[in-house]
């Protein structure tokens, strides 16, 4: 796979996009299978709902679904609820993972009628397996090739009706003639910290854990708008309270817990700090090019834009302009750094 493409190996980090096999599973038990359960992302859930309803009316498939936006904000949860709503079964696979051609048409042939497949990071999914999504997604159709070189043959294979859930936290990516495929297109966005509370509360809940709600909320704050990075900060939490103090969360034991840790009052963790630190001073505040930070913080360039990024544009600390990124006014006061003097004009 060329550099630029791999995913980083941040797993053990607090915000990351990954989980790890056991945090997954954990993640898994506390998702919630059908929309009532589902908190959050009010008009998206709305508008699938009614998608649901139509065409659970009609009798007929859900139409095709991309769903977009930062990571660990309910892009799998979401498909997987839409195929429960719809009472079908969902196969998962994403974009890295299908190498080759034969690999994405396996996947296809074997789809049963009304089946959903979900495909992460469908962005990364490689040219030649676009162009075989495009019949599929449109006619139901693939194309087998049989034998090879002048004597092959073309071999049109009619598939069974699915609907494809393509996932990705870079929209910008996705070419026209894959996105107008899609016949509802929906971008998730960071969650409030009343919804992160209430999600909180309620996994505990389920995982057995006596927290206070100020506690909640505290670890609500500190999320980064980010469901996986709540459930994942309550579990260390938990962890901290269980040893330090008698297993009940509460609002000491949470901010004792995040300060360990290293996740501030905004939830920016130790690479975010050390990412608007050197835009600061080591760069004079930018503009400096996506690379040149990467390379500085020995974090891949993928990973910064996905992850550390949106979260820092979101609370106005960081601005992506075409000459670079550009640490704000108000990034400066986070660290109670004082701004340079700019020369007008300059960007
Ligand atoms: N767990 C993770 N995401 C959730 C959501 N949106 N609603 C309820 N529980 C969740």
């Amino acid at each position: 796979m060329p550099e630029a493409r791999r995913m980083p190996d941040n797993r053990s980090r607090i915000v990351s996009g990954r989980a790890l096999d056991e945090e997954a599973r954990l993640d898994a038990s506390v998702r919630p299978t059908n929309f009532d359960d589902y908190i959050g992302q009010d008009r998206v859930k709305e508008n699938l709902q009614i998608a649901v309803e139509a065409a659970r009316a009609r009798g007929e498939s859900l139409d095709h679904v991309l769903l977009y936006g930062p990571p660990g904000l309910g892009k799998t949860t979401l498909a997987q609820i839409l195929a429960h709503e719809m009472g079908s079964s969902i196969k998962i696979s994403s974009g890295p993972l299908l190498e080759k051609k034969g690999d994405l048409t396996a996947v296809l042939t074997a789809l049963d009628p009304r089946d959903f497949f979900f495909l992460d990071e469908i962005h990364r999914l490689q040219p030649a397996l676009e162009e075989i999504l495009y019949p599929a997604m449109e006619d139901f159709r693939v194309d087998l090739i049989i034998g090879q070189g002048p004597g092959a043959r073309v071999h049109p294979y009619q598939l069974n009706r699915f609907t494809l859930i393509g996932a990705t936290t870079r929209a910008g990516l996705i070419m026209a003639p894959l996105r107008s495929r899609f016949g509802i297109v929906h971008r998730l966005d960071f969650y409030t910290p009343a919804d992160l509370e209430k999600i909180l509360l309620r996994s505990a809940k389920i995982l057995g854990i006596a927290i206070d709600q100020d506690a909640a909320a505290e670890i609500a704050r500190r999320s980064r708008g980010t469901p996986r990075v709540a459930n994942r900060l309550l579990r260390r939490v938990r962890d901290y309270a269980q040893v330090r103090a008698d297993g009940h969360v509460t609002l000491a034991a949470a901010r004792d817990a995040c300060k360990m840790l290293g996740v501030d009052e905004h939830g920016l963790d130790e690479i975010d700090r050390n990412l608007l630190l050197t835009v600061i001073q080591k760069y004079s505040g930018g503009p400096v090019g996506l690379n040149t930070i990467a390379a500085s913080l020995s974090e891949e360039e993928d990973a910064i834009e996905e992850i550390y990024e949106p979260y820092l544009m979101q609370l106005g600390l960081l601005d992506r302009t075409p000459r670079g990124r550009i640490a704000t006014a108000l990034a400066y006061k986070h660290f109670e750094i004082d701004e340079p003097r700019r020369q007008p004009g300059l960007f």
